[in-house]
């Protein structure tokens, strides 16, 4: 009996990795995060699978479920939204099946920024205006934040910033990055991407607050930064035709000095 944990995407139910689907089609139970995981995604069930909405269980309930199935020698599929890297309370679920002896595999996700990236038709690492994309959170109900973590603090190294889980918090946000981004930093919201009702919303730190809709409440991820519908950016040396790299090698010497010195 084996754990299969699954990163579900971040909604459309086609962005789902295969080995994801497979997984869960070959699982008598389906343990899944109700509140972002698509319904549809559920249809690779097996039909007579035990299908189980965590949303609002506590983690005690979690691993009962988990022990009865592993009592029957069942398999279980365990999805959990975008990725499984971040935000997706599964590193507490592997230590109390590391402490139980209960073998468990992770099958990565679509996280929710690629989706956002993807809404927007844009690249979050431009050569000449950043190559750092830092995913982070602001302080929530349920969760504070390391000292150091701060909005502040990562406004500082100018990355694009993909904050997740503080919409909520729009107004300390838009007050935090304005001294170190300027007020006309651009700004995206995205709004359940991938989802039917994706929407986007483009703006600057100094306009964010006006154009903001009132149905987005959660669900949404922030983007900031100079990377963000920008125009002005280099051209990477990846496509140059001058550019000596290993699979574009202009002389032996360079082949060799590629591959020893781990180029891409
Ligand atoms: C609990 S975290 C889960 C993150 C997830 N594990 C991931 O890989 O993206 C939930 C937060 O992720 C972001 N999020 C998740 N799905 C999203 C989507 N489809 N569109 C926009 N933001 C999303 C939002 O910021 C939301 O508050």
């Amino acid at each position: 009996m084996t754990v299969h944990f699954i990163g579900a995407g971040p909604g459309a139910p086609d962005l789902l990795t295969l080995r994801g689907r497979d997984l869960i089609a070959a699982s008598p139970v389906c343990l899944y995060a109700g509140s972002l995981v698509p319904e549809a995604i559920l249809g690779h069930c097996p039909p007579d699978a035990r299908v189980v909405n965590t949303a609002a269980m506590d983690l005690d309930q979690i691993m009962e479920e988990i022990g009865a199935a592993h009592a029957k020698g069942q398999d279980i599929a365990r999805l959990h939204s975008g990725d499984l890297s971040v935000w997706s309370a599964m590193g507490e679920q592997l230590r109390r099946l590391k402490a139980a002896d209960i073998p468990f595999t992770v099958t990565p996700g679509v996280p929710s920024f690629s989706a956002a990236a993807a809404a927007l038709g844009a690249e979050l690492t431009l050569p000449g205006v950043t190559q750092s994309v830092v995913l982070t959170r602001t302080p929530g109900r349920a969760s504070s934040m390391p000292p150091g973590e701060t909005l502040t603090n990562f406004a500082a190294t100018g990355a694009t910033l993909a904050i997740h889980l503080s919409i909520g918090n729009l107004t300390q946000v838009i007050t935090d990055l304005t001294p170190a981004y300027g007020a006309d930093c651009p700004v995206a919201v995205v709004y359940r991407a991938s989802w039917p009702d994706q929407q986007v919303i483009h703006a600057t730190l100094a306009t964010l607050a006006e154009a903001m809709t009132d149905n987005i409440s959660r669900t949404a991820l922030i983007l900031v930064g100079r990377a963000i519908g920008a125009e002005q950016f280099d051209e990477s040396c990846l496509y140059a035709p001058d550019y000596d790299r290993r699979y574009r090698p202009q002389t032996a010497d360079s082949l060799w000095a590629s591959w020893s010195h781990g180029d891409d």
